[in-house]
Parts: C-alpha cells; structure tokens; sequence
C-alpha cells in the first residue's frame, strides 16, 4: 500500500487525475471502476477539463460503478447514474459505461449479470474508491463476513445518515443498494482510494495503522498488491 499525502483537495483531484490520464493513455480500452460521492466529483472536474483541452480521449474507455441504491429509477436525481451522467459521462466521450441497474426487479439476477458482464470485458484496470466514516468501500458495509461477488445489501444506519445530505425532505431515501463485493474489488489491477477531509481523519487513521480491522471494510486492502491512498492534509491528521 502507498500512502501519499496532498495539501489541498484541488492537489489531490490533479494527482488522482494523473493516474487516471497515464491508465487512458497507455491503454486506451482500459476498463475503469468509478465511485460516486462527494468526494470524487473534482476530480471528474478535471478529468472532463482534460478532455475538453483535446488531452485525454475517451472514445475507447469503458467504465463499471460501484455500486447504485436499491430501488430506484435511474432517472432519479439521487441515483449513482445521474450523479455519473451529470459529473463525467455527459461531458466527455466515453465508449460505454454500466452502471447497476436499480430499477431491477430481480436484484439476484442483475448481480450476476453485472459480474458476468465484468468479466467478459476483460476484468477493471483500475479502480476509484472512497471510503464511508464507517470505513465501507462502495456500499460494503462493516459486518462479521464479507460478500464475495455483486450483491443487494443493507446499508448501515450511519451510511443512511451521512448520504441523506444528498436527499431533499420530499424524497424518499433508499435504505438497500446493489453494490460490487469483495472479490469484484480485490481483482481490480489497480486501486486508488481518495480520502478527503478532517471528520474521514479517524478512519483514515485506522486504516494506516497496520491491522487489518474485522469491522473496516477497507483494512481488507491492505493486501492488495497495487493499492494507493491519496489524501489531504486535513484526513491525515496535519
Ligand atoms: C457512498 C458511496 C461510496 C463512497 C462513500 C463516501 O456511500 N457508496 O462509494 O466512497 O459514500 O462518500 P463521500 O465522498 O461523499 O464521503
């Protein structure tokens, strides 16, 4: 695990981008892993910046998400695919992305589905994660196991809470989501996690204390043979 440390989250979001602009260039089919969130949304500022500067083509990326709440239409405001739309996919020329379907109404099929479909696209070069105040990475929540494969999951009473910022008082937050397991993750090729802010210092604190927490989702990739941490000031406690 490599752990590197910015000043600023306009820092971060130009390093994160670095990594994703050298993964385009040097294979221009690459499979890329997106996460939604706060946290990402500068970095998708900049990776459309580069775009739009003729720096970085899309034409042959493909693109998987993490994850999406369960039930909701895709046209829903607060559905990962919007948020992806409105922040990436609309503003630059990605050849197809995927996003797991929340509209479904057999979410055991559309788990299969989404890992066969994985699959057959050769597998994801690289990954963006965050991570929750709990430590979940995409919607995996801590538990006593952890799912291997795509599945429907329960969220914790604290990723409900910390999401509902996102939710206006007339809508109704989901309290399910579809979203990659374990072994999805893990057979990523690369992984970069973001960390932003001083309330995710805890967290990142846990993570870098070298065990690997039964109840930390992301202790897990500390075993990861190509993982790397990019963080501000403020989550690494300076
Ligand atoms: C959500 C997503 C995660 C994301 C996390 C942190 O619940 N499912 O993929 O990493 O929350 O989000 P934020 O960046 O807004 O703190």
């Amino acid at each position: 695990m490599k752990k590197i440390v910015l000043n600023t989250y306009e820092e971060l979001c130009l390093a994160a981008a670095d990594v994703f602009s050298q993964q385009i260039k040097e294979k221009p089919d690459s499979v890329l892993g997106l996460a939604t969130g706060g946290t990402p949304i500068g970095l998708y500022d900049e990776l459309v910046r580069r775009h739009e500067a003729g720096e970085l083509d899309f034409s042959k990326v493909r693109s998987f998400n993490l994850d999406e709440y369960y039930p909701i239409q895709r046209t829903h405001p607060q559905s990962y695919e919007y948020f992806m739309r409105k922040h990436l996919f609309d503003r630059v020329n990605i050849a197809k992305y995927s996003v797991l379907n929340g509209e479904t109404d057999n979410p055991a099929v559309e788990c299969k589905r989404y890992d066969e479909e994985i699959a057959a696209e050769g597998g994801i070069d690289l990954q963006l994660l965050g991570i929750g105040h709990n430590g979940h990475i995409a919607f995996i929540e801590p538990g006593s196991s952890y799912p291997m494969d795509t599945l429907l999951i329960d969220l914790a009473e604290s990723s409900i809470n910390a999401n509902s910022r996102f939710f206006g008082a007339d809508e109704v937050q989901p309290v399910r989501a579809l979203s990659m397991g374990v072994g999805q993750i893990f057979r990523c090729k690369k992984i970069i996690m973001l960390i932003v802010g001083a309330d995710k210092k805890d967290i990142a604190a846990k993570l870098f204390d070298g065990k690997i927490h039964a109840d930390v989702p992301a202790s897990l990739l500390l075993l990861h043979p190509d993982f790397t941490v990019f963080m501000d000031k403020a989550a690494a406690g300076q």
